[in-house]
């Protein structure tokens, strides 16, 4: 039997938190007793095909970070940059230099609840591409600025966790030329010519954004109700 792939997660957690406001970073603000933080990595550190994870902060969040994973078992955090797309590459620069996984789950540290059937759908969506993301439909309407609606239908929500396999997306990532930074990684793998899976997400993986969005989430760590 072949060797089980090496899955390594890569939270990153270097925001500042500015829409949702608050004294700290919202990632490190607790719901229900845990940090975001904890619950995020907790999360996809329960996932039996997930061997270890590591979390990008910033500049001056060492003490919060502290605080905020005591009792996880994670190596020391990687600095990361003035873009999410920054924070992203030092991170997988620091798995390169250490020991690269096979496959890379790439996850914002402000998404507290990622139920253990996404992974195992992003791992199957792996199986033909070099990387699979979550996405939900639209169930709102859209709207141009100007107030021209357009076809809901041909789009969807993208979410995190999303899988790659480590090699191209540090490559992706290497050779991104983009003029402005990209808001997620399939935008940089699809830039290097890569087709990424679209695999069925979910309600609970969305990212707490406002201050509201803690409101709605304090009675535990699903951050909201079920999408009917
Ligand atoms: N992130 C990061 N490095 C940055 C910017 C964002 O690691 N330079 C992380 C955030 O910590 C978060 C995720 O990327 O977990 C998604 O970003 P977002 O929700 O925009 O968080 P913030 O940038 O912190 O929030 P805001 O944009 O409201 O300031
Ligand atoms: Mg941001």
């Amino acid at each position: 039997m072949a060797d089980r792939p090496k899955v390594a997660a890569l939270i990153v957690a270097a925001g500042k938190g500015e829409r949702a406001g608050g004294v700290i970073p919202k990632q490190y603000r607790e719901i229900g007793g845990n940090s975001v933080l904890f619950l995020a990595a907790k999360a996809l550190l329960g996932h039996p095909a997930v061997d270890r994870a590591q979390v990008v902060i910033g500049e001056g969040q060492r003490e919060a970070y502290e605080t905020a994973v005591m009792g996880l078992s994670l190596p020391a955090p990687i600095i990361g940059g003035e873009t999410r797309q920054q924070s992203v590459r030092n991170g997988l620069e620091a798995l390169a230099a250490t020991e690269s996984p096979d496959i890379v789950l790439i996850h914002d540290a402000a998404r507290p609840d990622t139920p253990p059937a996404v992974i195992d759908r992003l791992l199957s969506g792996l199986g033909a591409h070099i990387g699979a993301i979550p996405a939900l439909p639209v169930t709102d309407s859209l709207a141009r600025t100007d107030g021209s609606t357009v076809d809901r239908s041909a789009f969807v929500s993208i979410q995190t966790p999303q899988a790659f396999r480590f090699e191209a997306i540090l490559a992706a990532h290497r050779s991104w030329s983009g003029a402005e930074p990209a808001t997620d990684d399939a935008a940089i793998a699809r830039a290097a010519g890569h087709e990424i899976a679209l695999i069925e997400g979910d309600a609970a993986l969305r990212k707490l954004t406002f201050a509201e969005d803690f409101a709605m989430s304090a009675a535990g760590p699903t951050p909201f109700p079920p999408v009917r």
